[in-house]
């Protein structure tokens, strides 16, 4: 709920932010936001400012979890929210409010850094409110993914799913295993560190994915005893799915995975970790002794049943551990781990097969919110394997009508995803993502009765202005711009 007038809330040299604490990370954050395009050293307070941040956990219940109310008016500007993630969003939808020149890295001189006096009472409708990307494909640099997160951060998601191996390329430092990325880039665990911080400071989860017992080329490239047949194996030069899995009738393939998600789980808090599960051929596990093995001893009768097997001996260990396995609607084959949440890609399908089980899903269909997709169809057109307009995505609601009020309840949220096949720069990443994560960020947010797609196309043309002043490309959707 906004209402305005036209008087203005202007800040000035004499700013302060009142804080319920010291080195609030929204707090911290806003003073951020504001150093460099102003010049000015907004100073953090505990207490009272003339910006006053206020969790008021009493209220909760008024806010919603997340929620957040921000009242700007002459005497000055308030946020109050339940929890921090609530202050964070405030914070957020502050920075938006403010003259575009604020997403500049250096000061602007002349600007009136004012806000309309307004009131808003805002919380989101889902709490998983994701974007994806792949670096396996093509990698991107640590101050592309902390712009992409940023980005994330100003729509208010609050999930950053990192796919960080594949066949291609493994991406991230594990120390007990530097072959891994021995050859070709990758990120240290000093630099997902870095990664981890920058997004926690903007409320918002980095979900890891390692990939398994699928799209393993990178790994077994480096160390070719954890496939089923004979190396030597390569990384992964064309798109696509690949034969060569990882041995799973071996107890040095599994050791070796154990041994990943130590460290992986020392370098993410995250509650959520996922271990992909997505295309997998059984090709090799058909034709391996260990594999067959493996199935005889467990009593496993086909090798989808041994995929499962696989998904809930990595289910169980994340729970030991008080980590929850999140994967692709493939691990519903052979029947779902007990604790796992499935990310359904394929379609809707999977999603509604897991809720009606009692399981949590994030819904990421491929029909609406692959934004590795084409915009329009058409030969130059970026993108490919097929076309998901921006009234498409759009479009997408999580909780589709099939589902019962209950199975809706499992529905966590939505999440696109951007795969990088495609494009292999910034700016070709960017056209792909933008306005179409800003379409996705809304399904995640915003009530859906509240949601109408000629007044995001509207909201969208000023946005752009925004994203013009950060240096970020988009596509020039003529949905929007004719
Ligand atoms: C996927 O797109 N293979 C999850
Ligand atoms: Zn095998």
């Amino acid at each position: 709920m906004v209402a305005s007038t036209s008087a203005l809330v202007h800040l000035d040299t004499d700013t302060t932010i009142g804080a319920p604490e010291a080195e609030h990370p929204a707090a911290a954050l806003l003073a951020d936001c504001l150093r460099g395009p102003t010049g000015w050293e907004v100073p953090v307070q505990v207490g009272a400012g003339s910006i006053q941040l206020r969790r008021d956990g009493s209220r909760s219940q008024d806010f919603g979890a997340e929620g957040y109310e921000l009242d700007a008016t002459p005497d000055g500007i308030g946020i109050v929210a339940g929890d921090d993630a609530g202050l964070f969003w405030g914070v957020q939808s502050l920075r938006q409010l403010l003259p575009v020149a604020i997403e500049a890295r250096t000061t602007v001189t002349g600007v009136d850094w004012a806000i309309p006096t307004v009131h808003i009472e805002d919380h989101p409708r889902f709490c998983w409110r994701g974007g994806h990307l792949d670096v396996s494909r093509h990698f991107f640099a640590v101050d592309f993914i902390k712009g992409f997160i940023d980005l994330l951060a100003l729509h208010k998601q609050n999930v950053f799913h990192w796919h960080l191996t594949d066949d291609h390329g493994w991406r991230l430092q594990i120390e007990q295993y530097p072959e891994l990325t021995h050859r070709g880039a990758s990120y240290t665990q000093a630099e997902a560190r870095s990664v981890v911080a920058y997004a926690a400071a903007r409320g918002i989860t980095v979900v890891p994915e390692i990939e398994l017992p699928g799209h393993a080329l990178a790994v077994l490239a480096a160390y070719p005893e954890f496939a089923c047949a004979e190396g030597p194996f390569h990384p992964a030069t064309e798109w696509g799915v690949f034969d060569d899995v990882f041995c799973v009738g071996n107890d040095a393939t599994l050791a070796f995975l154990r041994h990943v998600f130590d460290e992986v789980l020392e370098i993410f808090p995250s509650r959520f970790i996922h271990v992909g599960g997505d295309e997998c051929p059984k090709t090799r596990w058909a034709q391996c002794p260990k594999c067959q093995a493996r199935m005889q001893q467990q009593g496993l009768a086909n090798e989808e049943a041994l995929q499962s097997w696989t998904i809930r001996l990595f289910d169980q260990y994340l729970a030991q551990r008080g980590r929850r396995l999140v994967g692709w609607d493939e691990i519903l084959e052979g029947g779902l781990a007990p604790g796992a949440t499935v990310m359904s890609w394929r379609g809707v399908e999977g999603g509604l097969e897991a809720a009606r089980a009692g399981h949590d899903v994030v819904m990421t269909p491929q029909t609406h919110v692959y934004l590795d997709r084409k915009h329009y169809e058409g030969d130059h057109e970026p993108g490919r394997l097929s076309v998901s307009s921006l009234e498409n995505c759009y479009s997408f609601d999580p909780t589709i009508a099939a589902m019962t009020v209950s199975e809706a309840q499992h529905v966590l949220g939505v999440q696109a995803n951007v795969w990088s096949e495609g494009f292999d720069t910034p700016a070709g990443a960017e056209v792909m993502i933008w306005p179409r994560m800003s379409a996705v960020a809304e399904i995640g947010w915003t009530a859906q009765a509240d949601r109408n797609f000629a007044d995001f196309v509207g909201r969208f043309r000023h946005f752009a202005q925004r994203l013009d002043a950060m240096g970020v490309a988009y596509y020039r959707d003529r949905a929007i711009w004719g």
